[in-house]
């Protein structure tokens, strides 16, 4: 079945580059990380630091998390590690959707064990009405409803990933 565009690729190059400045203005002073979640932030993640006017480390986490087809167990697996050293350093951390949070709570509480000066999250979409635990979101893109998405790096099996928009899967 075709997914059913839910937020146009023009509505969200406004709102990237919105979250770019938002962004260049409220983080610390000074360099930071940007670490990117693999694979669904990929295009989030290329797009936001073009838009963010200062300077930007960047870096990824590859992560693997298991459950069924649609909803994750929280049970996450780290498949690529952090490059650089994030001990000291201000972090940004890069998500594609949090939905129950379980994803999140777990690298966030990874990312903390590592010392950073501080750590703060932006996600593209944010599903608070299947929220599970309690996560700090300091930059969000869109709050949608309940609903499957794809596209603009986000799958439904790996398919839709390259679409420009974000998209609704019937189910
Ligand atoms: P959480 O742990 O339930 O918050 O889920 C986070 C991860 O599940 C995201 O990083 C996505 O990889 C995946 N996910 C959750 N909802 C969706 C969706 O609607 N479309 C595609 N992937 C999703």
């Amino acid at each position: 079945m075709q997914p059913r565009p839910l937020i146009s690729a023009q509505d969200i190059a406004a709102r990237v580059a919105a979250l770019g400045n938002e962004i260049a203005v409220r983080l610390p002073e000074g360099s930071f990380a940007a670490v990117g979640i693999l694979r669904g932030a990929f295009v989030f993640m290329a797009d936001l630091v073009r838009a963010i006017p200062r300077d930007v480390r960047c870096d990824f986490l590859g992560v693997r998390s298991y459950g069924a087809a649609t909803e994750t167990s929280g049970v996450v697996q780290i498949t690529s590690d952090l490059r650089l050293p994030i001990s000291g350093k201000h972090v940004l951390l890069v998500e594609d959707i949090v939905d129950t949070g379980l994803t999140l709570r777990y690298l966030l509480d990874l990312l903390q064990a590592q010392g950073p000066a501080s750590l703060q999250v932006c996600t593209l979409l944010n599903k608070p009405s299947r929220r599970r635990v309690e996560v700090p979101l300091d930059f969000v893109g869109f709050e949608i409803p309940d609903r499957f998405v794809v596209g603009y790096g986000l799958d439904a099996a790996q398919k839709y990933r390259n679409l420009p928009y974000v998209a609704v899967v019937d189910e």
